[in-house]
């Protein structure tokens, strides 16, 4: 029987998402470095081919919540031209005896090459940990099917000639030979001072901070996710539009106030010292208010002064490093 047309076979088991919604992760340079490796590699087939090698096509990410590892596999994507495929725990795993693992078999099976697929995809299993945790030596007929859903997934991707990129929160969560399975593991950890001020810089465009003010404010920020400095950025604008409109006291103190009381870190995540101190905290006075268009900033450094706006699709094609 012919399989069903790949769009509606892969999307029943996640999202589709397409090269050109990709964003460009701001990311610290040994992550950037080991991305870099990898499409190199990657566009060096042929070469590697040559000398008996293949590039390396399974990765694993792992590290905190709101690091950026789904916008890092949707980017590296979009670097090969391809459609990312984020496969959805819920979609594949059911409760039927058997089930997941026929599930899995149909993903793999659209996921692979034509014609019983219909060509390449970057498969991308986000919290793998639940599809792939360790096996556990038991009776029980739950324990039994999760660990057939482990060997079933173990075959699969041993077989699939395709690229897959796993992410979990629980690395040690994971079986050890699927674990070996995967040629890289790379940990993404919450980012460093020069990677928040960009970060910050980013998502508050088109507003923007004097270098000293956005310094102190990436300090205070220190722990934060790019998830949460992104909530953050987008709490002022927020406030920014609607604020008037609602009849709220926009003055500095009280805008910052209202956001630090509506989005918080998560508490296993730490907390940063914007959060902790609050309107205490320095790099509260160091924030020009109104706050300033990034066009009108004197001393924005050329660095920060990426032209991007937030959601804004970085255009990304195949071969450019
Ligand atoms: N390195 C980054 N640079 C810029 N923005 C980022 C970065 N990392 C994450 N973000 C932003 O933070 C949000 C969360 O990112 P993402 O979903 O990729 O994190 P995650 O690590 O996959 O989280 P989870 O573990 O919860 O699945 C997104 O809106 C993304 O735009
Ligand atoms: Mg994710």
């Amino acid at each position: 029987m012919r399989p069903l047309h790949r769009a509606s076979s892969l999307s029943s088991f996640g999202d589709v998402l397409n090269p050109d919604e990709a964003q460009e992760p701001i990311l610290a340079r040994p992550v950037r470095s080991a991305l870099l490796e990898w499409l190199t590699e990657i566009w060096a087939e042929k070469e590697l081919v040559e000398v008996g090698l293949s590039p390396r096509r399974r990765a694993i990410f792992h590290g905190a919540p709101g690091t950026g590892k789904t916008t890092l596999a949707h980017h590296l994507a979009a670097r090969l031209g391809l459609p990312l495929v984020a496969v959805r725990p819920d979609r594949v795993i059911e409760c039927w005896l058997g089930q997941t693992g026929r599930n899995l078999g149909g993903l793999f099976d659209a996921a692979g090459p034509e014609p019983v697929g219909e060509g390449p995809v970057v498969l991308f299993f986000d919290e793998f940990e639940a599809l792939a945790g360790k096996r556990v030596s038991g009776a029980r007929n739950a324990e039994q099917e999760r660990n057939a859903t482990v060997d079933t997934l173990l075959q699969r991707i041993e077989a699939h000639d395709g690229y897959i990129i796993a992410a979990t929160n629980y690395a040690d969560h994971l079986d050890p030979a699927i674990w070996r399975r995967f040629d890289m593991h790379i940990r993404i950890d919450v980012p460093g001072q020069e990677e928040r001020e960009r970060i910050l810089s980013r998502y508050l465009m088109p507003y923007g901070l004097p270098s000293r003010s956005l310094a102190a404010l990436a300090e205070s920020c220190e722990t934060a996710s790019p998830a949460l400095l992104r909530q953050f950025c987008e709490a002022i604008k927020r406030n920014l539009v609607i604020g008037g409109r609602v009849g709220w006291d926009m003055g500095r103190e009280a805008t910052i106030r209202r956001i630090l009381a509506s989005v918080s870190p998560h508490p296993d995540l730490g907390k940063p010292a914007l959060w902790a101190r609050g309107l205490d905290d320095r790099a509260v006075e160091m924030i020009p208010w109104p706050l300033p268009y990034a066009e009108d900033v004197v001393d924005v450094s050329v660095e920060h002064a990426e032209r991007v706006v937030p959601g804004e699709v970085v255009p990304l094609r195949r071969g450019q490093p």
